[in-house]
């Protein structure tokens, strides 16, 4: 019978040297050992996390899925057969939420139309494209995927990767919204609601008091699904004003 498989920082060459072996071992070990506490660190939390447990249970890709049905479930902005874009939304939680709620998988439902820069699994009744919101020709390209119609709502989780630097991390996130906003502004109908994940940090007011001059109500919401320890907040406009619109009228 072989004997167990010597692990790789074990197996001994001709030309190793004692000193050089173990180092390489404690190397290792210190590596091994530093990802271990982080993945024990951020096991403990999965585990521990009833809005995991939930996802799991109700098929959900995300337990930020349950973002949105906080979200939905205060502002009632989702219905069936509305039309819907979803800005970042990989791996596609927040899709799989709008699509159940506007139905789109159904004959005469809404529609949703999602974009990531990574890839998304199919979602039944979902338009996905794999696309960077910043491209200038993404705003065309989910028009089209919308029928070249208005949107009702549009959704924003999008967020760049964390740094870890505070400040770096919010402006991040606020350019992200702030770039939904302006294309919310273009596509939504008349009475269109927009929600954008921001950052608490000291610009999100700014944002919150922009929309204002287009929205008939604005508020910061965090969803019992955001965690508390977390910066993240999300802007929720309702009833779109359009003031090219007004203008023209
Ligand atoms: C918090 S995750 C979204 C989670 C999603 N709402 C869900 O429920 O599964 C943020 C997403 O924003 C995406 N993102 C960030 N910047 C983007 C950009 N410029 N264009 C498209 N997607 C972007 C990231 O790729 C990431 O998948």
């Amino acid at each position: 019978m072989p004997g167990p498989r010597r692990p790789e920082g074990f197996r001994r060459s001709r030309n190793d040297s004692g000193r050089g072996r173990s180092r390489r071992l404690k190397e290792r070990l210190r590596k091994k050992r530093g990802r271990t506490t982080q993945q024990a660190r951020w096991l403990e939390r999965q585990l521990n996390d009833p809005f995991v447990q939930l996802a799991k249970e109700r098929g959900y890709r995300s337990r930020a899925a349950f973002k949105l049905i906080g979200i939905d479930d205060e502002f009632r902005i989702l219905r069936p057969g509305l039309k819907v874009v979803d800005l970042g939304a990989a791996p596609g939680g927040w899709s799989q939420v709008a699509a159940e709620r506007v139905r789109a998988a159904e004959e005469g439902g809404g529609r949703v139309v999602a974009i990531d820069l990574h890839g998304m699994e199919p979602i039944p009744g979902v338009v996905i494209l794999h696309k960077d919101f910043y491209d200038e020709d993404a705003p065309a390209a989910l028009m089209r995927a919308l029928g070249d119609d208005k949107a009702d709502v549009v959704l924003s989780d999008m967020a760049a990767h964390a740094t870890g630097h505070r400040q770096t991390d919010h402006l991040r996130v606020m350019a992200l919204a702030e770039a939904a906003a302006d294309f919310a502004r273009e596509v939504l109908r008349p009475g269109g609601a927009f929600v954008a994940k921001v950052l608490r940090g000291g610009t999100e007011n700014e944002l919150l008091h922009a929309l204002k001059r287009d929205f008939a109500k604005v508020r910061h919401f965090k969803p019992a699904a955001s965690r508390p320890d977390s910066a993240e907040l999300f802007v929720v406009a309702t009833g779109f004003r359009d003031m090219r619109d007004d203008a023209a009228g």
